[in-house]
């Protein structure tokens, strides 16, 4: 079998790659050795794939060249997807400022990708096992369990080393690898943290409980939500950190991100001295928290008006609530990871046509490669916009 180009990867990079080559003319064969396309499409955002943010920029994205995106989504803007899915009748909903979710399903947008694929006249090949990629004159051989197949061009779009129950493998790497390139260290990124046995305990009595905090890491900030889980702490405040957090590092959580408590305390004590704090630590979380609270620190929880408390005592609360420190044990890794940090360098990449810059039949787009986003949509905003310069340029 002969193809101008052969895309490794039907998820969302690869597909948005091979529609737009199809559509230049080009003869195109997506593999994918999944049973399905874009599987992780269908499971992101809850399942309602946070296809964009609207807001994207390449501040938004962590590599080692941060220079590297910025051309690929300069060309492709979230304006240009929304336009394709509008285009497509699919109906979506701003659920956070700039990030916009599909009002149903996520199939919507697999099922654009896909339609535009057959518009294309791509052909898509699922179920099947690549064996070896090797040059070929000025092609690229490729031995499948199709049988061989030889191309122009191969685009690795094979994602990276989350959620390995759908599909996920280091295939993207090896073949790097093979071809000279630098694969920098890879790690979990947007993921849940786990805690170590006490503070595991306390927070899996709270699980499901979600408090509005800012959680710091280093230089980073992120003021969103936090959730309490059977494991730990996850929400997106927590997801954001985990791309940042160093292991055995400890993050900083501030449970009251608009508020001074050492000043609201005193305050309190000046206007309603006969408060108890348990009181004015109801006014401010859901009861549950609260109460877990007081459990937490009994030593410096007596029943006693707050008239009653010393600076010493209230900065105490004061420090815990704006400042409360956490080590987490670690994260709960690729399992549930959204990302990978890390991966092909982009050194030996271009940023206009993403070929390798000694291997020009070779090119490499989406996850994949060491460029990985924020939480808030940004990643498919990756995806779609090195998928289009690519396709373009194949
Ligand atoms: P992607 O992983 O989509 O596709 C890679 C493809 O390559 C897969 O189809 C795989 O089967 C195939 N493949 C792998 N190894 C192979 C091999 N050896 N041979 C053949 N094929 C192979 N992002 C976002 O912006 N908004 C969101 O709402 C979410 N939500 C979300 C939820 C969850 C649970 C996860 C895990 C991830 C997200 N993401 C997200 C991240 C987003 O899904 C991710 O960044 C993109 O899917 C990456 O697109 P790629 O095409 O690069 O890889």
């Amino acid at each position: 079998m002969v193809y101008d180009v052969v895309v490794i990867g039907a998820g969302a990079a690869g597909l948005m790659c091979a529609a737009q080559a199809g559509y230049a003319g080009r003869r195109v064969l997506v593999l994918d050795h999944a049973n399905k396309a874009g599987k992780k499409i269908l499971m992101s955002g809850g399942g309602r794939c946070n296809f964009t943010n609207l807001g994207t920029t390449p501040q938004h994205f962590y590599s080692e060249n941060p220079y590297f995106c910025i051309s690929a989504l300069k060309r492709y803007r979230p304006e240009h997807f929304v336009e394709l899915v509008d285009r497509h009748g699919v109906e979506y909903v701003e659920k956070a400022p700039g990030q916009l979710f599909c009002a149903t399903s996520a199939k919507e947008i697999l099922r654009v990708l896909q339609t535009e694929c057959e518009w294309a006249g791509v052909e898509i090949r699922l179920q099947t096992q690549i064996t070896r990629v090797e040059r070929h004159g000025e092609g690229i051989r490729l031995a499948t369990s199709l049988g061989r197949v030889d191309a122009g061009v191969v685009v690795v779009a094979s994602g990276g080393l989350s959620i390995p129950t759908m599909g996920a493998t280091g295939f993207g790497y090896e073949l790097a690898r093979q071809f000279g390139l630098e694969v920098l260290p890879t790690r979990p990124g947007l993921v849940p943290f786990t805690l170590s046995d006490a503070w595991k305990a306390r927070c899996a009595e709270l699980s499901g409980v979600s408090l509005p905090v800012a959680v710091s890491s280093g230089e980073r900030r992120f003021v969103e939500p936090m959730l309490f889980t059977h494991r730990g702490l996850s929400g997106p405040s927590v997801l954001q950190i985990s791309s940042v957090w160093q292991p055995g590092s400890t993050i900083e959580i501030d449970l009251l991100p608009s508020e001074n408590a050492a000043d609201s305390l005193r305050y309190a004590r000046e206007t309603t001295p006969k408060r108890q704090v348990s009181t004015w630590l109801g006014e401010r979380f859901p009861k549950r928290f609260a109460q877990a609270l007081l459990e937490w620190y009994p030593d410096t929880h007596v029943s006693k008006p707050l008239a009653q408390y010393s600076n010493d005592e209230l900065d105490q609360w004061a420090c815990r609530l704006n400042q409360w420190q956490l080590k987490p044990a670690g994260t709960e890794g690729w399992r549930t990871a959204e990302v990978t940090m890390g991966g092909v360098s982009t050194e030996m990449i271009s940023s206009k046509t993403f070929e390798v810059k000694d291997v020009p039949q070779l090119r490499f787009i989406g996850e994949v490669l060491d460029v990985t986003g924020e939480l808030g949509g940004y990643n498919f905003q990756w995806a779609w916009a090195s998928g289009v310069a690519c396709g373009q340029a194949c």
